[in-house]
């Protein structure tokens, strides 16, 4: 979907959206402007009809063809940008019917950064516009084009249009990859899919196979990749802005299927695990956007794809590996193996010597079990960078909780034969997990995001559809952005 900043005069679409408070009697400037051309439809017709609660909706059909499709968004005073997204996530099937493919909103008149309100208003209109159809031979009518109606008086909403267009284009990227079957995105086309994107938008990428990878003692990451036919492959872009003020790495999960390897998992766990890459399909989606909006900094994603499959190759329960950092680690199980993975990459991660270290994985199912499928866990080594993570995810209306990290839960992963084994008491199992991911990083600034629940829904929860839902990449984005 393309967004584009629209005064009512220019504005196409027959299917206008306007918002209405329930507490306010009088007409936005866009409204008034609306009422004037269809004859008073607007104060004879939708304020006598409507009861502008939020989430409430009316369509009224206007003779010359065109669509009024009221939505409420209940008090003034109790308006939030969460509630304007999820008011403006609704707008997609509120048009599906037809087979119209643009759609016009304004732009709601409220005291507030109008930069934001637009931002917004798009991206929850994206969000409930996306559909992974590639598969289906009937594809469903989606917009193709959103007007956002502004007033004459807004016209100076600068980057409006181009920060929407980034930030939702890149989530649909993810989305798309996260969706996509594990026998198409295997570690290879994540890789090349990388190398594309990177080319486009001129930023530095190396990919590095089994061979370069056994040279760099990457050993716990190709422990766990050994039972697969499929290579595996890490990869490593760059994004450097102008005067970076800082460097980051941002280092994303990317086991393209976990079927837990020998530790095989059962059938109904299984089911979603081509999904266990969405840590590096999300951080892919991140330097997409950042490569575009350009802040001032130095930015390092990394990911290690591989596939964890059971074979006569595979790794076994009771092999030690001697990791990347030459920490030994008993396998206590091959079902945690993203952590395995996770342990060498941010010990190459502290080669680049960057002022801060973010990983994000779908890592632990406990984290399911502690905050359920709407709530990231966050952990790390440092609480300020976490306070703020905390209030950048909060800005863009992504719910994430804290969870605890205790030097003594490293009692849990004791080995009687090497520094430490891969799980311990499934207790906890997060902290745990944040626990043997701290040993490998030297950063003080490490921050660890588990999107284990909330990376695919089977249940839309507000604006997040159904599906593979981009969790943490607007709050990643706004972080970079901020910082
Ligand atoms: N990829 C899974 C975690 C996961 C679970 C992601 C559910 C998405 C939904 C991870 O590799 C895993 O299997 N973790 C194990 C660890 C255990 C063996 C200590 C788990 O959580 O069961
Ligand atoms: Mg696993
Ligand atoms: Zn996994």
């Amino acid at each position: 979907m393309y967004t584009t900043m629209k005064t009512i005069d220019s504005a196409v679409s027959k299917n206008i959206f306007l918002m209405f408070f329930e507490n306010e009697d009088g007409l936005s400037p866009v409204q008034n402007e609306i009422n004037k051309k269809f004859s008073n439809v607007i104060l004879d017709n939708v304020m006598k009809n409507f009861d502008r609660k939020f989430l409430s909706s009316m369509v009224f059909p206007i003779s010359s063809g065109e669509k009024i499709i009221a939505l409420g968004l209940g008090k003034k005073e109790e308006f939030t940008l969460d509630k304007l997204r999820e008011t403006a996530s609704k707008v997609s099937s509120l048009v599906k019917s037809d087979t119209i493919d643009t759609a016009a909103i304004e732009l709601v008149d409220v005291e507030f950064d109008k930069k934001r309100l637009f931002a917004t208003t798009s991206i929850g209109v994206n969000m409930g516009n996306y559909k992974f159809d590639k598969y289906k031979t009937k594809k469903q009518d989606l917009i193709k084009t959103l007007e956002i109606i502004i007033n004459y008086n807004d016209i100076l909403i600068q980057d409006g249009e181009n920060i929407s267009n980034i930030v939702n284009s890149s989530m649909d990227f993810t989305k798309d990859l996260v969706f996509e079957s594990a026998e198409v995105m295997t570690p290879s086309k994540v890789a090349e899919i990388a190398k594309d994107m990177a080319e486009e938008l001129n930023l530095e990428i190396k990919v590095y196979d089994r061979e370069e990878l056994k040279k760099m003692n990457f050993n716990a990451f190709l422990a766990v990749g050994q039972g697969s036919i499929q290579e595996p492959k890490f990869i490593h872009i760059v994004y450097k802005g102008k005067n970076p003020k800082k460097k980051i790495a941002l280092i994303g999960k990317g086991i393209t299927f976990d079927s837990g390897g020998l530790d095989i998992k059962p059938a109904s766990s299984m089911l979603t695990m081509k999904t266990d890459m969405t840590g590096c399909a999300t951080v892919l989606g991140v330097i997409r956007a950042i490569a575009q909006l350009k802040p001032d900094i130095e930015l390092h994603c990394m990911s290690a794809l591989c596939e964890n499959m059971p074979s006569g190759s595979s790794y076994k329960v009771g092999d030690v590996l001697i990791s990347k950092s030459k920490k030994t680690i008993e396998v206590d199980n091959t079902d945690a193996e993203g952590r395995l993975t996770l342990a060498d990459v941010l010990t190459y991660a502290d080669e680049i010597n960057p002022d801060e270290v973010i990983d994000i994985a779908t890592l632990t199912g406990a984290v399911i079990v502690a905050l359920g499928n709407n709530i990231t866990g966050i952990m790390g080594n440092n609480q300020e960078q976490i306070e703020e993570f905390k209030k950048s995810a909060n800005e863009t209306g992504e719910k994430v909780w804290q969870l605890p990290i205790y030097e003594d839960m490293q009692e849990n992963l004791k080995s009687d034969i090497a520094d430490m084994k891969n799980t311990g008491s499934r207790y906890a199992g997060s902290s745990v997990a944040g626990r043997f991911l701290q040993n490998f990083t030297k950063s003080k600034k490490w921050l660890h995001i588990d999107i284990a629940g909330t990376a695919y829904i089977d249940k839309p929860y507000k604006e997040f559809q159904k599906g593979a839902t981009a969790v943490m990449l607007r709050s990643l984005i706004n972080y970079l952005l901020k910082n």
